[in-house]
């Protein structure tokens, strides 16, 4: 039999080996090709096999990562038209003795995602989990002497590590340096694995900081000058610092710490880029006896919620993103969350979030701020989140639009060139602006000329347009109509300039290059490109200039 694709075979896997060699040196860390978050004027984008990469994401169920599971896992993510795969590797399993690994479930994740051309970020369920110690090895939880546990303020041991505890520290970074040096045997030739999520959702449950003896010895001495200075804060104790919320910031800070130094260590094996998720603050409307969330009980204490941002930045260097977790239908809230972790120092990434009906705004949205990554948690057919091994098309028809072009979205975002808008009650028309041109959005059909869009029965109607050059578009949306209007600078002189279609091809980039399908015209482009709630289209408009009056016309109007 012929062996061409046996010698392509062997070729690339002599390249692998002399790249897993050469992956062994620290210049391995420098490769061009490495997974990495880069920033340009204030703007992000994850870089992946050395192209822009937008992650349209799923997770799996936290007890899905097992050989038994993930043959329903692969057909969901498919379904969901998903680039990436989020899924955690247990520390329970991986280090079932001290010192004693066994990474049998992350080759199981790595190959898996590998024969279904997927990329990987696997979650290190390690100290914390949902601010709790969980995964911790069985070793670890029945050691509290040597692995102490934090202490509530009337001396209750929780079941939560101490972050105030080199031990916990060191058998933590121990094992997760372990994880990345068997990532990187595995996987530095082919970057399967493109991020790490350090612990999960990680603060305490149970109690606002560790009250153990030696917790509060640190907490009874001063500020860190680098975190008063970082906070343009006077020094003093932690009391002195920060008053009433002294308690929490000082959780934030020792997590922060704890987990900066679980991170150095792992990058220092191999540094892919690496974030931690978040259990936000939300907004709580019926508390008794509080009037507001408290910090160990509506959420963990000292994760990197909205109020610890600055501490978890400046405590926590190495840690790439701050990324929240987002669990409610609440809209203004999203924005407000949206805008607290879309900062200069901080890339949008939402790591997690419901298979809610807002689902599709929420992505546009988070799209529109620039998020590198968006994903919606327990996506598997285990029958915990999604019945009857079906995604819903409301789901599905977001990434299924996306996916093809994910890498030039990702450009478009970090050039500045992407807006969305999603629809909101009461504004059935939005506008969004580009140099000396205007996309007007209308929502909801039918449009009836003379009259407002309709807007729709759930405001879930949503547009994305990227300019391509001074009048050429990237259009796409649902349940939108998007024009054109030519605008001034104010206070300038009304141009006698109108707007109109050249040609509206509807296609996909292909590997990078567009490829048109069809011209729209007649119902799909008059007043303007026509985009449906069940739509499977994106647009590349070229928009043209033309005298809006024949000035040699004498008309009323002058
Ligand atoms: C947030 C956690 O990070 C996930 O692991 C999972 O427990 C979800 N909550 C469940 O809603």
């Amino acid at each position: 039999m012929h062996d061409s694709n046996g010698a392509t075979l062997k070729r690339i896997s002599v390249r692998a080996t002399l790249l897993a060699i050469l992956c062994t040196l620290p210049a391995c860390a420098l490769a061009d090709d490495m997974p990495r978050i880069e920033k340009k004027d204030g703007r992000f984008a994850m870089i992946v096999e050395g192209k822009p990469f937008l992650m349209l994401g799923a997770q799996i169920n936290n007890s899905s990562s097992w050989a038994s599971t993930l043959p329903n896992v692969w057909p969901a993510l498919i379904d969901l038209h998903v680039n990436t795969v989020e899924a955690p590797v247990y520390w329970e399993l991986m280090e079932p003795q001290q010192g004693k690994f066994d990474f049998a479930n992350v080759d199981l994740l790595v190959n898996g995602a590998r024969e279904h051309h997927l990329h990987l970020v696997l979650l290190w369920f390690g100290t914390w989990k949902n601010g709790q110690a969980h995964y911790v090895p069985e070793w670890i939880k029945t050691d509290p002497k040597k692995y102490p546990r934090e202490l509530n303020p009337y001396g209750k041991v929780l079941d939560v590590l101490s972050p105030n505890s080199t031990s916990n520290l060191e058998a933590d970074k121990h094992a997760f340096v372990a994880l990345m040096h068997h990532i990187k045997d595995i996987d530095a030739a082919q970057h399967t694995v493109i991020m790490i999520q350090v612990e999960n959702e990680s603060g305490s449950v149970g109690s606002v900081r560790d009250f153990s003896p030696a917790a509060n010895k640190e907490f009874a001495g001063q500020v860190p000058s680098a975190l008063s200075t970082a906070l343009h804060a006077a020094s003093g104790t932690w009391s002195r610092v920060f008053g009433a919320d002294a308690d929490e910031r000082f959780a934030a800070y020792s997590t922060a710490s704890y987990i900066n130094e679980v991170t150095k260590a792992g990058k220092a094996e191999y540094p892919l880029p690496m974030y931690c998720n978040v259990w936000l603050t939300y907004p709580v409307h019926a508390l008794e006896n509080r009037d507001h969330p408290s910090p160990g009980q509506e959420y963990p204490s000292g994760g990197a919620q909205q109020g610890n941002i600055a501490i978890w930045k400046s405590a926590a260097p190495a840690i790439d993103v701050l990324a929240p977790d987002f669990y409610s239908d609440d809209k203004a809230f999203y924005r407000q969350v949206v805008t607290a972790y879309h900062r200069e120092d901080n890339a949008l990434f939402i790591p997690e979030t419901g298979l809610s009906k807002d689902f599709g705004s929420n992505f546009f949205y988070a799209l529109g701020n620039g998020a590198i990554g968006f994903s919606p948690f327990g996506v598997d057919y285990t029958n915990w989140t999604i019945s009857d091994a079906k995604i819903p098309a409301y789901l599905s028809a977001n990434f299924a639009l996306f996916q093809p072009m994910s890498s030039e979205i990702a450009q478009l975002n970090l050039d500045g060139k992407l807006q969305t808008v999603v629809e909101q009650k009461g504004m059935p028309r939005q506008r969004l602006h580009f140099p000396g041109v205007d996309a007007v959005v209308s929502f909801g059909f039918p449009q009836r000329d003379g009259e407002m869009p309709p807007g729709t029965a759930d405001s879930s109607g949503r547009a994305m347009v990227a300019q391509l050059g001074p009048l050429e578009f990237l259009v796409t949306g649902f349940d939108a109509s998007v024009s054109f209007e030519l605008t001034n600078p104010p206070g300038a002189q009304p141009r006698n300039e109108q707007v109109e279609i050249l040609r509206a091809d509807e296609g996909q980039f292909v590997n990078g290059t567009w490829q048109t399908s069809r011209i729209w015209n007649g119902d799909q482009t008059d007043r303007g490109l026509n985009f449906r709630s069940g739509n499977t289209n994106v647009v590349r408009i070229r928009l043209h200039t033309l005298p809006l009056y024949d000035e040699s016309v004498k008309s009323p109007r002058l």
